[in-house]
């Protein structure tokens, strides 16, 4: 699989990475071997990257992400990376309570890092990203000198941020210990292509594009009728109840989305339109890697082959573009 930089964090990792959001909660039940699988098929087929949160199964996902490489790798202890195990992302600041800015003090912070440096079992997190914290929490400067004394004191290796808004991405490209953007990209989220990429990539900071299959839309396999269980976000954050809206979809209406990407299988054509939903984000500049979240061990398969994927054509670029501006822009682009 191609490799490229993450941003400073002097790290590689691989173009299609996992989202491992769905391996603790939010997205209907998936028990240890199911989960197990999926983690096992993503080192498997050469993924080197996972994204996780202290928060996804209040520390499940991170846990099975220890336990996944102890098994594949002999374990992720000691002072650091090695070659063999893939690079892990988490992210601290939403057991924040009650959820203010006020709440992210270097008291906190310590608590937030050491707790997910127990569940992953290292002494060293690869990279913590702040996880879509109150806005002000990114022009708080004594957050990002809290974060520079853990890179001093050995806790985290590097630092990035989690955005709902290109506003806040700019905002945190601001400080330059910020090694990475997370943000939703995806072929219905397109505001982060005009301002936030070319302003990452200037910057030499690292882009992981989140949501990038709009949690399931853009493979094409919903219809009018689908329904989701009580326990899945895309039930229970259908109109931003529990957390950002924005996150459930992208934010796009579900009937919108699901007759929208319709058109989006129409233009991939022969290709399978996760694969090609993901090669379009893996092809904007400014992005290093995609993170989709999967279930089974065939979904994993089925988005590590966009990685293998020639580029989109002039023809589908333009036909995307259009879907997007007749279809979808009017529902989310002035809002994130
Ligand atoms: N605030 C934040 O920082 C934040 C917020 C959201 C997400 N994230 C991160 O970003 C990751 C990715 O976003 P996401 O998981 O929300 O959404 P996503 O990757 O856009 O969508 C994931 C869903 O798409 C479906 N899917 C995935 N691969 C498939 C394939 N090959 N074929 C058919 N269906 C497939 C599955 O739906 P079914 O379940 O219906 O099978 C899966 O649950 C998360 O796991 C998490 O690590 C971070």
């Amino acid at each position: 699989m191609e490799q490229r930089p993450l941003g400073r964090t002097g790290a590689e990792v691989g173009v299609v990475g996992l989202g491992t959001w769905q391996l603790g909660g939010d997205w209907g039940d998936v028990d240890d071997e199911a989960a197990e699988e999926v983690l096992s098929a993503a080192l498997g087929a050469g993924v080197t990257l996972l994204d996780t949160a202290d928060v996804y199964g209040d520390g499940r996902s991170e846990e099975r992400i220890r336990r996944a490489l102890a098994v594949q790798t002999g374990g992720v202890g000691g002072q650091g990376r090695a070659m063999e195990r893939p690079f892990v992302a988490t992210k601290a600041g939403r057991r924040a309570d009650p959820f203010t800015a006020e709440e992210y003090t270097p008291e906190n912070l310590r608590a937030w890092v050491d707790r997910s440096r127990r569940n992953l079992g290292v002494e060293t997190l690869d990279l913590v990203q702040l996880h879509c914290p109150p806005t002000a929490v990114y022009s708080d400067q004594r957050v990002y000198d809290t974060l520079d004394g853990f890179v001093a004191d050995g806790s985290i290796a590097a630092y990035g941020v989690s955005v709902e808004t290109v506003a806040e991405g700019l905002t945190a490209l601001q400080h330059p210990g910020v090694a990475t953007i997370q943000v939703i990209l995806n072929v219905f989220r397109r505001k982060p292509l005009e301002e936030l990429l070319p302003a990452a990539r200037a910057a030499e900071v690292g882009v992981l594009a989140r949501v990038p299959l709009a949690s399931g839309l853009l493979t094409g396999k919903y219809d009018e009728s689908t329904t989701f269980p009580d326990d899945d976000h895309r039930n229970f954050n259908r109109n931003g109840e529990a957390f950002d809206v924005g996150e459930t979809f992208a934010g796009v209406p579900f009937e919108v989305g699901v007759a929208a990407a319709r058109e989006v299988a129409d233009i991939a054509g022969d290709t399978p339109t996760a694969a090609f939903a993901l090669r379009w984000a893996i092809d904007q500049p400014g992005v290093t890697a995609v993170i989709p979240g999967a279930r089974s061990v065939e979904q994993v398969r089925g988005n590590v082959a966009a990685a293998g994927l020639p580029a989109l054509t002039a023809g589908q670029l333009a036909d995307l573009e259009r879907v997007y501006d007749e279809r979808i822009r009017a529902h989310v682009h002035d809002r994130w």
